[in-house]
């Protein structure tokens, strides 16, 4: 297939190019960067780039500012509007093709659901999140960023186009910069204990199984709307973290204590909602389909996450 990914160039894109060009599909990445200029964008304008979007197989738009940065309002509005220029500019891309790809993946996130320590949040009885009172306010705009993001591909009017939100999760690969080299350098300095209590629920998704769920829902034309790209094992933050303690090999964690956290976050310029909400959240639609996880638990992911990590070319 030939696959068009506009916002390519971060953490997902590389774990998918690797893993979809090792399956032979033919990768194409639009960022704004890039020395092609028949794949460079400004991530909201039209351009010549939609050439390369008429006659793929798929498109698969990741790009939107990182997350992980300090909420500050600023940057909340950057989050907010790169994620509504860059999907509606694909939108009017597809529009536009004489031959419009087949299939079109938007990236979403599993934070649109509501904190909870309650039953997991599956894509039909999952509860939407914005108004918890239990958690700071502020929390609410990633959730509407979530909400925009999925409108924009709603409204898009490509009817001869198959959409899909993907509801990610926390997406671990070896890679470095990742979030899971960001444990990884936690855990082998000591600090790799319980965050914040360690109640919190992880939602979390091997890269190997990223890869594989994208391939599912490019190969499954039943499957359109939200899906819920998570393992179907998410585990409370202080079993997740001593699960990676034990296959790190570093049996003590100390714990990371409200306080020491926004300090911690404030200092690496992110922001403690990223860790502290709690996302239970269940591949519900993709399990219905038949979706085999190659890692569904997390014992199973970190040990390979370990190992790959340790020989990852850098
Ligand atoms: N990583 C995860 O575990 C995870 C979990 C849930 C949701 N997601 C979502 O999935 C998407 C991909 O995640 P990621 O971790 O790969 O993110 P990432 O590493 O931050 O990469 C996103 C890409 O978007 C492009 N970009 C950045 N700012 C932009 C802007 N203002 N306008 C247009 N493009 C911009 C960049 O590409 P160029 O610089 O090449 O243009 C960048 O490489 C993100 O939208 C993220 O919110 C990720």
């Amino acid at each position: 297939m030939r696959i068009v990914i506009p916002g390519g160039s971060g953490q997902l894109g590389q774990v998918m190019v690797r893993g979809l060009t090792e399956r032979g599909h033919d990768v194409a990445v639009i960022g704004r960067h890039t020395d092609d200029p028949a794949l460079r964008w400004d991530g909201h304008s039209d351009g010549p780039w939609f050439a390369a979007i008429d006659g793929a197989d798929a498109v698969v738009n990741l790009a939107g500012r990182s997350v992980s940065c300090r909420y500050h309002w600023r940057n909340l509005n950057e989050m907010m509007q790169s994620r509504i220029d860059s999907a509606t500019a694909v939108g009017r891309a597809i529009a536009a093709a004489r031959t419009p790809p087949p299939v079109w993946l938007q990236a979403s996130t599993a934070s649109i659901y509501a904190h909870t320590h309650g039953p997991a949040h599956d894509e039909q009885h999952g509860i939407l999140g914005g108004t918890e009172p239990d958690v700071p306010a502020y929390w609410g705009y990633s959730v509407s960023i979530a909400r925009a993001w999925e409108m924009c591909l709603h409204q898009a009017d490509t009817p001869q186009t198959r959409k899909v939100a993907m509801r990610l999760g926390f997406t671990m690969s070896p890679d470095p910069g990742g979030v899971f080299d960001w444990l990884m350098w936690m855990v082998r300095r000591g600090l790799g204990g319980p965050f914040y209590g360690g109640d919190q629920f992880v939602s979390w998704l091997h890269g190997d199984d990223l890869v594989r769920a994208v391939l599912f829902l490019l190969e499954t034309p039943e499957i359109e709307g939200p899906v819920n790209l998570t393992a179907p094992t998410p585990l409370a933050n202080r079993d997740f973290m001593q699960t990676l303690r034990k296959h790190a090999g570093a049996p003590l964690g100390l714990p990371v204590l409200p306080g020491m956290a926004e300090i911690g976050a404030w200092l690496i310029d992110t922001d403690v909602e990223l860790l502290r909400k709690s996302r239970r959240v269940v591949p519900g639609r993709l399990t219905t389909a038949g979706f085999q996880f190659s890692h569904p638990t997390w014992g199973s992911a970190a040990r390979d996450l370990v190992r790959s990590w340790a020989t990852f070319p850098v």
